[in-house]
Parts: C-alpha cells; sequence; structure tokens
C-alpha cells in the first residue's frame, strides 16, 4: 500500500482557457516531493459524492502537454454544489442539502490529506464553507471574466479578449462594406471587463457594460453622428450583463436544477429592438459570441499565469497554508485568505483611467 500523502485536484463552475495548464503545474510541482501523490475528483466534487467514486490518478505522464488544451481534462459543472445539493422529495418538488460533512469523510476514507479547488467566486465560496469544517484547501482563482477583487488578473481573461477582438476585426470589415450596425455581445455578468478591453483593441464606437447602466437616446446619438460624418456604419460591443438605465439584465430562468445562477445572453437583440423602437434607419445585425470566448486554447498569457498559480498552490499545500487562495499582485503571485477573496467583486470603475482613456479614444458607454 502506497504511503504517500494524497492531495486531490478539481475543476468547478464553467470552464476556462488555462485550466489544465494549472492542473499540469500542480503535478509537475508535486512530482518534485517523493511523499505526495495527486488525484483528479470528475466534475468538481461530483467524482467524490457520487458512489461509486470517479477519481483519477494524475501524474507527471497522464497530464504531459496538456497546458496547451483549452477545457479541463477533469471535466467541470456549475451544477455541483456540496453544500446546497439538489434533493428531489417524495412529492417530486426539489430541495437542497448540505452534504458537506458526508463529502469530508469520503475524502478522510479515501485517504485525502489536502484539496485544491480550481474555480471562480462560487467554488470559492465552497472552498471557505469546507475549510471552516476543518478540511485541509486551498483555492485556484479562475474566470474569463476578471471578476475577483483579490487577483489583479484571472487565466483566461486574456484568451477571451483576443478571441472577442479577433471576432469583431471580422465584423468591422462586413458592418463598412455594407453601413450597418454590427451588436457583438461578449460574456460578463456582473463585470465588463471583457467588453471594455476589447472595445479599445478593436476601436468599437460603443461598449455598454453592466457598471454603466446606458441611456438608448445617447447612444442612437453616437449611432447618428457616425452616419452624418460620413463614416455611415457602427460597431458595438455590449457586456451581456449590461442594462439601460431603465430596463433590466436580459435573462432567462434556468429549468436545469441546481443550476448555480441566472442565465443571461440575448441583450444583443433586446438593444437592437430599442434601436429600432428609436428610429434607429441603418440595418442592424446581432453577432453573441456566447461560449466560443471560453474554449480553445489559451494564449501565452494565461498558460504562464495558470502553471505559476499551480506551482503556487502546490506550495501552499506543502506549507499549510489553508483556507487560502493563490493570487497576482502588483507583478507577484502570493495568496490571500479565501474569506477577503470571496468579500468583494472586481468591477469596472466608471471614473478609472481605462474608461476615461476609451472615451479619449470615441468610446461612448451610452453615459
Ligand atoms: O462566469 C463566467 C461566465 O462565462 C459568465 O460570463 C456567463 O454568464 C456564464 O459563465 C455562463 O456559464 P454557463 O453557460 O456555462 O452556465
Amino acid at each position: 500500500m502506497s504511503t504517500k500523502k494524497k492531495l486531490l485536484v478539481l475543476t468547478g463552475g464553467g470552464d476556462c482557457p488555462g485550466l489544465n495548464a494549472v492542473i499540469r503545474g500542480i503535478v509537475k510541482r508535486a512530482s518534485q516531493e517523493s511523499d505526495w501523490s495527486v488525484i483528479g475528483s470528475i466534475e468538481a466534487f461530483n467524482g467524490v459524492l457520487e458512489d461509486p467514486m470517479r477519481i483519477i490518478d494524475l501524474t507527471s505522464e497522464t497530464t504531459a502537454g496538456i497546458h496547451v488544451k483549452g477545457g479541463t481534462i477533469l471535466k467541470t459543472t456549475n451544477k455541483g454544489n456540496p453544500v446546497k445539493f439538489p434533493r428531489q422529495l417524495e412529492d417530486g418538488s426539489w430541495t437542497t442539502i448540505d452534504r458537506s460533512e458526508e463529502l469530508i469523510e469520503k475524502l478522510k476514507g479515501i485517504g485525502v490529506e489536502a484539496v485544491i479547488n480550481i474555480g471562480g467566486d462560487g467554488s470559492q465560496r465552497i472552498s471557505q464553507h469546507l475549510f471552516e469544517k476543518g478540511l485541509n484547501i486551498v483555492g485556484v482563482p479562475k474566470t474569463i471574466d476578471n471578476d475577483l477583487s483579490a487577483t489583479d488578473f484571472t487565466f483566461g481573461f486574456r484568451t477571451a479578449v483576443q478571441i472577442a477582438t479577433d471576432s469583431f476585426d471580422k465584423l468591422v470589415t462586413t458592418a463598412e462594406s455594407h453601413h450597418r450596425v454590427m451588436i457583438m455581445e461578449v460574456m460578463g455578468r456582473d463585470a465588463g471587463w471583457i467588453a471594455l478591453h476589447t472595445a479599445i483593441a478593436g476601436g468599437a464606437e460603443i461598449c455598454l457594460i453592466p457598471e454603466i447602466p446606458y441611456d438608448i437616446d445617447i447612444v442612437m446619438e453616437r449611432i447618428n453622428e457616425r452616419y452624418e460624418d460620413g463614416r455611415g456604419f457602427v460597431n458595438i460591443v455590449v457586456a451581456e450583463g449590461a442594462k439601460s438605465k431603465d430596463g433590466k439584465v436580459t435573462s432567462e430562468k434556468s429549468d436545469v436544477i441546481g443550476y448555480g445562477h441566472e442565465r443571461l445572453g440575448g441583450v444583443a437583440f433586446t438593444l437592437s429592438r430599442q434601436l429600432k423602437e428609436r428610429g434607429c434607419q441603418a440595418d442592424i445585425r446581432e453577432t453573441v459570441l456566447g461560449h466560443i470566448q471560453r474554449g480553445g486554447t489559451p494564449i501565452s498569457f494565461d498558460r504562464i499565469l495558470a502553471t505559476l498559480f499551480g506551482v503556487k498552490a502546490f506550495e501552499m499545500v506543502l506549507e499549510n497554508e489553508f483556507g487560502k487562495m493563490a493570487s497576482y499582485k502588483n507583478n507577484e503571485i502570493t495568496s490571500v485568505g479565501l474569506k477577503e477573496a470571496i468579500s468583494d467583486y472586481n468591477l469596472v470603475d466608471k471614473n478609472s483611467f481605462t474608461v476615461r482613456a476609451a472615451k479619449s479614444t470615441g468610446i461612448s458607454f451610452g453615459d
């Protein structure tokens, strides 16, 4: 029987380019310590909670070269919260139960000494809950939305911006050829980082984000200007969580039991309708980028950041730095308490230099 200490790794929430690079970083660093072995739970904590468990060995061989691939070899889910696990009652209705004690017992049963949870704010809330119950757990931040305040950047964000910028550039040439208004919807439920960076990189005329509710008349003014000055085409980037001053976020209630959040999407069509109602004469087309932004190979920055987070997370385990999350602050890889990490969102500040600079280059935020 192996006498090695066992580390369990999992990925939770939506996927994100760079997850595999974190897993590989953890495993490579762990392989330098002869008394540790690494295993992975399939689909967040579901792999442990299910019977039989779905657990795989993670070795230098099984993780070789995976840093280049998108997605996660461990699979993921945003329906796997052990603290609020969905359970069907006899009358057919659904409730949630806390399975965290059971989870911790199962982990003890298979000899797990520490856990690394790679995930966004929802996943790190679960980490904090399990830490308070006595689990040795370390977090690694993940989100393409870049909305975690305890880290200056999350991996996946820059890849998403690159994908969105490449798409935006393509929409510019077709908008110009047809004298059209092109609306491109990107992800960003609470924070407009992807939209803001894409708008600056692509040179958009209009950028609408959740942090700055827009006035449709001001958006119309910017469109009219472009047609009056002879340019005759407009490119708009809108974050999925954007809303007009008097409107609501465009969303649809998910019918999936246990789904972690409200399902957004379709604001491009809402905006298109609002523009037509305001008398916009130009031809309008809508493009919703959706999950394309989360797929494919991570760009080099994200592979590097993710690898550094993986190595750091394992070293946090070695140093017994539990209840903390790896973080990138002021150009350094460091750690922060999970409690602090989940206490605040990183939102776009409308008075920031970046927003002012964007405005200086002609981008209207509809405010
Ligand atoms: O949290 C990241 C994110 O990309 C959000 O911007 C988006 O609303 C959400 O994930 C969509 O997740 P899914 O479709 O996987 O449930």
